[in-house]
């Protein structure tokens, strides 16, 4: 981008277009919300403006999932196109060192207030503000993407961070990530991705379920008045395992503790069926004294307690 030259020519176009609106205007701060507040209709240049300088930048952008929602038709001035998340042009094009809504300047919680102030469906501040990632100081640009890049190699989408993906096959993931599901969460949380390699795992690996298929990294609202419990996650898809029964287990109703998670570990397991303990020791973690019932056999084995998640026909778990 010849952007010396460019930026020459449109600050002088622009200085005798608009000089006087532009010496009579304020500096404002570079706080997202603040520069919005501030603005004055005039203020909002439109993209043709920054295409002027950031022609790279703008011609990439078409491709991005956003732009549709940019150019809404009837948008107001403020949600429409570049400026929507940088902020009213003129105060930039005038002062282009200080004065720009720059998300690898900003603070997480300010990138949180420019992108909430479309999303608050999803989402609102003191709700975002309560979840893990964003107590641990993680902003929505660490995970999102949002201007497209060239040469992008995983997996679709506007991937902009060219990174080797940590399972060959991926479940489409949501276009405006850093990267594939597996691989962004794999930046940080790397003991959590590898237990997927052990020998009895959720198909992750192969493509078929994703990290979000179980965890909500940005519960809704509606979600967060239902409080959905790990338990009702799994039995949407494992429903047979749901009841209810006429004897239930315990553990497995949630009725104890956390549920599933009593027995399986949710990622994966060098156990068959993603078991904590391959055999009796599953069940001593609360039935201490069967320590010597049955020796030589898993608890669960044929003729044994083979409805280990609860019966309609016998209170000992011993059919189903
Ligand atoms: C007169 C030329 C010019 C125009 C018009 C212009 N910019 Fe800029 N912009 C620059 C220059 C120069 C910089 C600072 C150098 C750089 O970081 O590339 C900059 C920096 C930026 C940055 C910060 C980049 C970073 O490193 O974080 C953003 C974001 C930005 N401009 C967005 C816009 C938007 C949105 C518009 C339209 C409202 C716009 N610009 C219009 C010249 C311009
Ligand atoms: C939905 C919000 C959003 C919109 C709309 C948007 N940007 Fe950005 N922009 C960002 C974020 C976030 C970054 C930080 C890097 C990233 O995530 O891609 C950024 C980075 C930039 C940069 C820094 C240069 C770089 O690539 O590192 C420039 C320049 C820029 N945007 C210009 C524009 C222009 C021009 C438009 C309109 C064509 C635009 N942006 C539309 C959010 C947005
Ligand atoms: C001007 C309004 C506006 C701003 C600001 C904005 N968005 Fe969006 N974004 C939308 C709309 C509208 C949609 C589509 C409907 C929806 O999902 O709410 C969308 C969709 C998305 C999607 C889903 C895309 C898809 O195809 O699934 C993500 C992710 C997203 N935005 C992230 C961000 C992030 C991160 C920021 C802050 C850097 C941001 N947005 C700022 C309006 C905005
Ligand atoms: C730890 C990573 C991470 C962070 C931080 C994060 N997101 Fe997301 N976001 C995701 C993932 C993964 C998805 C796709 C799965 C899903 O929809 O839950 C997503 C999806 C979305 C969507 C689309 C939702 C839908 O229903 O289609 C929007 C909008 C969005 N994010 C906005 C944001 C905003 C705004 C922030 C900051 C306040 C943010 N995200 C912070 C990882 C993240
Ligand atoms: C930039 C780093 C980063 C990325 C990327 C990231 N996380 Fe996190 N995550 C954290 C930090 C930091 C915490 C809080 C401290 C902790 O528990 O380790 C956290 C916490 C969590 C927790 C615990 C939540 C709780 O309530 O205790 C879960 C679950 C989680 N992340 C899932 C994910 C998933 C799924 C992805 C990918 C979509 C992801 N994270 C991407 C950094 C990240
Ligand atoms: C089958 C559902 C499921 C899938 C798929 C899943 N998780 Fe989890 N994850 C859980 C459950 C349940 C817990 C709570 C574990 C517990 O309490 O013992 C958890 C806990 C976590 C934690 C918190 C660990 C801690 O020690 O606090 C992180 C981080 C995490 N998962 C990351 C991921 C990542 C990254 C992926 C995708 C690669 C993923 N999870 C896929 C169900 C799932
Ligand atoms: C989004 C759907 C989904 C969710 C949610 C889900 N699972 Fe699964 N689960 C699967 C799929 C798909 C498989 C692999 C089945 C196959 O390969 O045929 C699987 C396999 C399993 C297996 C191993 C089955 C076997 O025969 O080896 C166990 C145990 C299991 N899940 C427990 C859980 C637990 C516990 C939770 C909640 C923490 C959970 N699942 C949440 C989809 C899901
Ligand atoms: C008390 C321990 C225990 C609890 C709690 C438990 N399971 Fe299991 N689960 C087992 C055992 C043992 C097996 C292996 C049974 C076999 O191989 O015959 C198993 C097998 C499975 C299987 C694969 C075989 C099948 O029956 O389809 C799935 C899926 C499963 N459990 C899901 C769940 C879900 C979902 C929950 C929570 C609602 C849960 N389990 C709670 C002990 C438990
Ligand atoms: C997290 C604790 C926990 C685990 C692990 C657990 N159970 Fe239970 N189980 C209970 C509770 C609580 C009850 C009902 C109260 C009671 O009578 O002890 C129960 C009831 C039973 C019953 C009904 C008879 C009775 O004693 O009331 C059988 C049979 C049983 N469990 C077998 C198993 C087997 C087999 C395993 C291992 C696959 C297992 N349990 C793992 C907590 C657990």
């Amino acid at each position: 981008m010849q952007l010396g030259r460019l930026a020459l020519a449109a600050v002088a176009s622009l200085s005798l277009l608009t000089g006087a609106m532009y010496q009579n205007a304020k500096k404002p701060k570079s706080l997202p919300l603040s520069l919005f507040a501030q603005a004055k209709a005039s203020d909002f240049l439109g993209d043709k403006k920054c295409a002027e300088c950031h022609d790279d930048v703008a011609a990439n952008f078409v491709n991005s999932a956003h732009a549709i929602y940019m150019h809404a038709p009837g948008a107001p001035l403020d949600k429409q196109g570049c400026e929507a998340c940088h902020g009213p042009g003129s105060f930039h094009v005038r002062d282009q060192d200080s004065v720009v809504i720059s998300y690898k300047t900003i603070s997480a919680k300010e990138v949180e207030d420019a992108c909430l102030r479309c999303h608050g469906d999803l989402m609102k501040k003191p709700h975002w503000d309560s979840e893990a990632h964003a107590r641990a100081g993680i902003s929505c640009v660490d995970c999102h993407q949002i201007h497209p890049k060239e040469n992008v190699n995983i997996t679709g989408g506007d991937r902009g961070v060219v990174q080797k993906q940590v399972f060959a096959a991926v479940k489409p993931s949501n276009p405006l990530l850093k990267a594939d599901e597996p691989t962004l969460c794999n930046q940080c949380h790397k003991a959590e991705v590898m237990k997927f390699r052990d020998n009895s795992h959720h198909p992750i690996p192969e493509g078929r379920m994703l990290c979000s298929d179980c965890h909500s990294i940005h519960p809704t609202n509606a979600d967060r008045l239902k409080a959905t419990s790990f338990k009702s996650k799994c039995v949407t898809c494992h429903q047979d395992i749901a009841g209810p029964f006429a004897f239930e287990h315990d553990p497995v109703a949630g009725w104890t503790g956390s549920g599933c998670t009593e027995c399986h570990n949710p990622h994966g397991s060098n156990n068959p069926t993603l078991l904590k303990s391959f055999s009796r020791g599953l069940c001593l973690q609360c039935h201490t004294d069967k320590g010597a019932h049955h020796p030589g056999h898993t608890c669960w084995d044929a003729g044994c307690h083979v409805a280990i998640h609860g019966s309609n026909t016998n209170a000992d778990f011993l059919s189903r």
